[in-house]
């Protein structure tokens, strides 16, 4: 008999003694848990089913990383699936976006979209600017956005230093304005030199006395200079409608607490109201007070829940004069993100865009209005179709803040609220923020929006009009629970009831 190497037979029995002792912990191991998960009662599938049940736990939190790769479909994820997210990954790096045989979309679904093709679709050459819109024609310095794509607010705190960098040099590559969020102007924003849109929340971060209330004098400072353009009053977000801003403590580093008036580590859950706006004559004299020390146009951003409240909106404008009017009026929509909300009314508080725009749009119509307050839609537009889709709806301006998250590299590990988002957009932890080089990502930025511009564009010239912002209610019909479509006007008619 062929005898091992004595050497080679040492290592085998020491490998061999090794095994059998992993093996014992292992079931000493099992024992113990065996033994604590039968005698704890907080937790039924762990006292039911000792040592497996854990396994339960385990796989549910690795399901939220792993599914997007291994399970869902092109087209099922949400918020946002996988065509959506690929779509804005290949946009933003300029790397082409014709795709392969044919269409993934399922186009019986009710909502779909179904853009009006026109018998002779427009040459490219005969291709025109859309047409600029003045915001403010009653403020001394009205503005004129270049672009009628935007990046939405999204606070210095909620995202993070290199976002915000990679955010603004972006925004003025490609010309668009940015929306600070509403925590504050950070020297980050203002680095890239884009135009600003310097929003105002609840807890008047960077402009605030303590009491939440607003401090002239930090807001004059603010909007003396020259890169802030229009003031938005922030009532409401999509994701949280009745509930201020919140950011955990983990999330207040002192640059932060410094930017906004507030004490470091400590969260900030900013009031759920304005304390100066408890009605619409409330808001309409804050607008006007805000307007007043800023002298360029002033809005607000809301979540429209009816009817109702937009016709008294526009009656007590009316009732006023038109140049009490807010500038511009930005609807986010019921399905709107955020940094951090509460499940309730993230899901179910406030109507969704496709509902709430042509709402506003008719009664702003209805009160000789909607040449005087320019709307802004935000809400899961973040591909051309639904810019597009916007700008039939009746949108002057669409504002994304996820689309651009997107283009920075966001995987939609849903971790914004956690300070371990491993992208580097939604944690202030340097370690996980070195992979996001605000160079790199703000070209990707760049490309995403003039990406969109294009292709919304070309949607344009199909459907037989010059310019994008050409693009009106008769140009898209929508996919009813039949299967058939219906235009706009069957489902929201223009004429008053
Ligand atoms: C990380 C994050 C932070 C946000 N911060 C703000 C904010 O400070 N103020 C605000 O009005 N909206 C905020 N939003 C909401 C967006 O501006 C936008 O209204 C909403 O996400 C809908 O647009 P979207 O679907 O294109 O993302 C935030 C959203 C995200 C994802």
């Amino acid at each position: 008999m062929h005898l091992l190497p004595p050497l080679l037979s040492a290592v085998l029995n020491i490998f061999a003694a090794f095994v059998s002792l992993l093996i014992l912990l292992a079931v000493i191991v099992a024992i113990v848990l065996y033994v604590v998960d039968r005698r704890q009662h907080k937790d039924a599938i762990r006292h039911n089913y000792p040592v497996v049940g854990r396994f339960r736990s385990l796989f549910a939190y690795l399901g939220e990383f792993f599914r997007q790769y291994f399970f869902a479909m092109d087209r099922e994820e949400m918020p946002f699936n996988r065509a959506e997210r690929t779509w804005i990954d290949r946009a933003s790096k300029a790397e082409g976006n014709t795709m392969a045989f044919g269409s993934t979309k399922n186009l019986n679904l009710p909502g779909t979209a179904l853009f009006v093709n026109a018998p002779f679709a427009k040459l490219e050459k005969e291709i025109d600017e859309p047409e600029p819109l003045l915001i403010g024609p009653y403020v001394e310095n009205p503005y004129v956005p270049p672009s009628y794509f935007n990046i939405s607010g999204m606070s210095y705190g909620a995202i993070s230093r290199p976002a915000v960098l990679a955010l603004s040099r972006g925004a003025k590559m490609a010309k668009c304005w940015m929306n600070t969020g509403e925590g504050g102007l950070s020297p980050y924003h203002l680095e890239g030199g884009a135009d600003i849109v310097f929003q105002i929340g609840t807890a008047k971060n960077g402009c605030r006395n303590d009491d939440s209330t607003l401090n002239e004098d930090k807001l004059k400072k603010i909007t003396d200079n020259a890169q802030v353009k229009m003031v938005e009053i922030k009532l409401a977000q999509g994701a949280k409608p009745g509930k201020g801003g919140l950011l955990p403590g983990g999330k207040v580093t002192p640059e932060i607490a410094e930017i906004r008036g507030l004490k470091v580590g400590q969260p900030s859950h900013a009031p759920n109201r304005h304390p100066e706006i408890s009605n619409t004559g409330e808001l309409l004299d804050f607008i006007s007070r805000v307007r007043s020390i800023a002298k360029k146009p002033v809005g607000f951003k809301t979540v429209i829940g009816s009817s109702l409240w937009v016709e008294e909106l526009c009656r007590e404008i009316n009732h006023r004069g038109i140049e009490h009017a807010p500038d511009f009026i930005t609807i986010d929509s019921a399905d709107g993100g955020t940094g951090a909300a509460p499940m309730p009314l993230m899901d179910n508080v406030g109507l969704r865009i496709s509902e709430a725009l042509p709402i506003v749009d008719h009664v702003l119509r209805k009160h000789d209005l909607r040449d005087r307050i320019r709307i802004i839609v935000s809400g899961k537009r973040i591909t051309p179709s639904a810019v597009a889709l916007s700008l039939c709806e009746g949108a002057d301006f669409t504002v994304t803040a996820r689309g651009f998250m997107f283009a920075l590299g966001c995987i939609q590990a849903m971790r914004c609220n956690k300070n371990t988002c491993p992208t580097g957009i939604t944690t202030h932890n340097e370690a996980l923020q070195a992979g996001l080089d605000p160079t790199e990502k703000s070209h990707r930025v760049a490309a995403y929006c003039h990406s969109v511009r294009m292709e919304v564009d070309m949607i344009a010239h199909a459907c037989g009009v010059d310019a994008a912002r050409q693009l009106s209610r008769e140009h898209v019909r929508i996919v009813q629970e039949s299967g058939h479509s219906v235009s706009l006007e069957e489902l929201y008619p223009q004429t008053p009831s």
